[in-house]
């Protein structure tokens, strides 16, 4: 096994996006000296709820529950409440339910921080879905601005709000830095290393390039999980990383 670089660490998430639990579990316990956070996203959390959460924490390692929450504020308070009762320390919401949604978000989070005597969570905002659109944004949404604009004015918000940072891709990463500060954090996905195959994401990043270009988080999915060997492919990113930054 290579010498782990814990600032590198830190900054990996790992998308379990399989169907199988054991698969998942697997993942959880052979990636985790490389891993700083694992993301449980809906298919696995509609899937098994709590099971998956439950085994991450058992073996001591970090999760951001992707649940994506959307709803009017006082569910999304309610709801942001449990998830914090239940373990996750890390969790997001849609940023277009607007800045009280996002209150209530942090609102119901904190509280339940104090009632369970956690640490302060970290609270993303999600803000154009990448597989919506410039089109479907003007036609569907009539949105007028343009996605950027809108990623900048939706990511501004969650900061008015109080959260944490935003979920973007690459390609919006450069421009949200600019625009909101460095300590306003960007989970980046759509990384592809070089050598893996693009899949079906369209503004994709390598992992160096984005760590470059400021991300806090970077999303690793398919690059490893479908790779034939995983632990070859985390450490082939790793010495990637190394080299890059
Ligand atoms: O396998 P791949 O690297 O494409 O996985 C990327 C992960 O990041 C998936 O879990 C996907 O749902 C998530 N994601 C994304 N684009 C967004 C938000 C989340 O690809 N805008």
């Amino acid at each position: 096994m290579i010498k782990i670089n814990e600032k590198i660490r830190e900054k990996l998430v790992l998308a379990l996006d399989v169907e199988d639990i054991n698969e998942a579990k697997k993942l959880v316990e052979d990636l985790s000296p490389y891993i700083g956070t694992f993301k449980v996203g809906l298919q696995l959390f509609c899937g098994y709820g709590l099971e998956i959460v439950n085994f991450i924490k058992e073996k001591n390692a970090d999760f951001f529950l992707d649940v994506k929450l959307h709803d009017i504020p006082n569910t999304v308070e309610k709801a942001s409440f449990n998830v914090i009762k239940n373990g996750a320390n890390f969790f997001n919401v849609h940023a277009t339910g607007g800045i009280e949604m996002m209150k209530a978000a942090r609102k119901g989070a904190m509280e339940a921080c104090v009632k369970y005597g956690k640490k302060e969570p970290i609270i993303l905002a999600v803000t154009v879905l990448t597989s919506i659109s410039d089109e479907v944004l003007k036609e569907e949404l009539s949105n007028t601005k343009t996605s950027a604009d809108f990623v900048v004015q939706l990511a501004k918000n969650a900061k008015t709000a109080g959260l944490t940072g935003v979920v973007a891709s690459a390609k919006e990463l450069p421009l949200i830095k600019k625009e909101l500060g460095d300590d306003f954090i960007v989970l980046t996905p759509g990384i592809r290393p070089a050598w893996s195959a693009t899949n079906d994401q369209k503004r994709i990043a390598t992992p160096t390039s984005a760590l470059n270009d400021g991300a806090d988080y970077i999303v690793l999915g398919r690059a490893v999980t479908a790779a034939e060997n995983r632990i070859e492919a985390i450490e082939k990113i790793y010495q990637e990383i190394e080299e890059g930054i």
